[in-house]
């Protein structure tokens, strides 16, 4: 990557046209290697780096290079050398000029980006929906798929993989696609997907979730698929990223450039892609008409009710107070907030290197009481929604156990708050999108514990934004 404008002497010049966002001339490469060279005598700087939003405050041109490239800069030269000739491959890199603003991976006025990503979320989330929401007239058009519903409708079963985060938002969004489309919905770690080399079949439709879209185990679980026929559907937040370019299909998020090492708006942003998918499906069933038109309304006042939860941010930080110094949290939920449980655990984990486990409130009896008594910090996610008779049931059980659960409960809702005396409350929604409204609190509360902590938030230790090795 170079910091200033440069022509280039290429070897074997080969201009070939290129698409809107490839303003510059395609650079080939002969046989295995090609460089690149300044034509003039003017200073050239190159940056590696795994991610384009690493880089973009010194240069808006890239070369994105492919598997097996080895880059190397010697005396201000640049050249790309590939390990094995391959004949599909293109034999060329292009710079793109990146389209990014500046102020899209900026700090701004915030601390760190985890914290300015959680802070957007209101306008990603819209983000997430324009151009393809339509309040008025209730309908939903995804452009990258719509050719695809047909066959879609006739599938087998739908396949969610991802991993991580990804993962949660197929996890969160799972009973709605049982519901609205009326199939059967498989929900994947890619990496034990591929451990366990799932059966996969023509008729099946994969989609693979993935933020950055580089993920190494999510797209070695789309080659699987792609090579059992199965029709593969990418939801990345990257345009370009190798999982968008490798499907036969797909929905970006659009949540615009995410810095944090943890994902916070892509999480979210892909929930609601995935809401967006499961409405598309149903838009000419009947009997569902109802519950899209809820869906629907509940869609239009998200953004202004993830500002309201936003509001709680220093709530949240006194809770994190009295929890920073504890070895262990446990997040519990059932339902449509099982995924929020699964979520805020890991949000807390890779950030403040506490222990965190997000647990399926129907398990509890099951073995994870033993670990509740009076010094075991547990949070719980208990909304009227249909299984709040079922979660009150397990409030009590870890009350009776002299546990003191901090709770996330709807607005108003004194029944439950009288159970503790630390809660949350967040706005009522429809059932189906509250794990949007309940995440937030678990994302500002990890942020939160990571600072009193001291720790790096916007890069945990051993972590890295893009994973691009099994
Ligand atoms: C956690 C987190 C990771 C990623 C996972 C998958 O905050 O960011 O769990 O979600 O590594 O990454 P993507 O979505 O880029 O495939």
């Amino acid at each position: 990557m170079n910091a200033t404008q440069p022509k280039y002497k290429i070897n074997e010049l080969d201009i070939r046209p290129h698409g809107q966002s490839r303003e510059l001339p395609v650079l080939p490469r002969s046989e295995s290697t090609s460089e690149f060279m300044p034509l003039e005598e003017k200073e050239v700087e190159y940056f590696f780096a795994s991610d384009a939003s690493a880089v973009i405050e010194h240069t808006n041109r890239v070369i994105y290079l492919e598997d097996d490239d080895v880059a190397a800069v010697r005396d201000g030269t640049l050249s790309i050398h590939r390990l094995k000739k391959s004949l599909d491959d293109p034999h060329a890199r292009e710079i793109t000029t990146l389209k990014m603003e500046i102020q899209q991976i900026m700090k701004g006025n915030y601390d760190y980006f985890m914290q300015k990503e959680i802070f957007e979320q209101p306008d990603s989330v819209v983000n997430t929906m324009r151009g393809r929401v339509r309040f008025d007239g209730n309908a939903i058009v995804l452009g990258g798929i719509k050719d695809y519903i047909p066959e879609i409708k006739r599938c087998r079963r739908l396949m969610l993989i991802g991993c991580g985060t990804s993962y949660h938002s197929a996890v969160a969004t799972r009973q709605l696609l049982e519901e609205l489309t009326e199939l059967p919905v498989m929900v994947e770690l890619a990496s034990d997907f591929l451990d366990r080399n799932t059966p996969i079949f023509r008729d099946d439709v994969c989609f693979f979730i993935s933020q950055s879209g580089e993920t190494a185990d999510t797209l070695m679980a789309l080659r699987y698929c792609k090579q059992r026929g199965a029709l593969i559907v990418g939801i990345t937040n990257t345009v370009g990223s190798s999982i968008c370019r490798e499907s036969h299909c797909g929905v970006h998020i659009n949540a615009g450039p995410e810095i944090g090492v943890a994902s916070t708006k892509a999480y979210t942003s892909q929930f609601i892609s995935l809401v967006m998918f499961a409405l598309v499906m149903s838009e000419d069933r009947l009997s569902l008409q109802q519950r899209r038109l809820e869906i629907l309304q509940a869609l239009s006042k998200l953004a202004d009710q993830i500002r309201d939860v936003l509001q709680l941010d220093s709530k949240v930080q006194e809770l994190a107070k009295d929890l920073y110094q504890h070895k262990s949290l446990l997040i519990m939920g059932r339902g449509y907030n099982f995924a929020t449980c699964l979520e805020g655990a890991l949000k807390v984990k890779e950030l403040t290197y506490m222990h965190s486990e997000g647990i399926m409130a129907g398990e509890l009896k099951h073995g994870p009481l033993a670990l509740v008594d009076d010094s075991m910090p547990v949070l719980m996610i208990v909304l009227r929604d249909p299984v709040y008779v079922k979660c009150m049931n397990a409030l009590q059980q870890v009350t009776s156990r002299k546990g003191c659960p901090i709770i996330i409960c709807e607005e108003g809702d004194e029944e439950t708050k009288a159970f503790s005396s630390r809660h949350l409350e967040i706005p009522r929604t429809v059932d189906c999108l509250q794990g949007i409204l309940t995440v937030i609190p678990m994302q500002l509360l990890s942020y939160h514990i990571a600072v009193l902590r001291g720790c790096d938030v916007d890069c945990p230790r051993n972590l890295a934004k893009s994973v691009t090795v099994e």
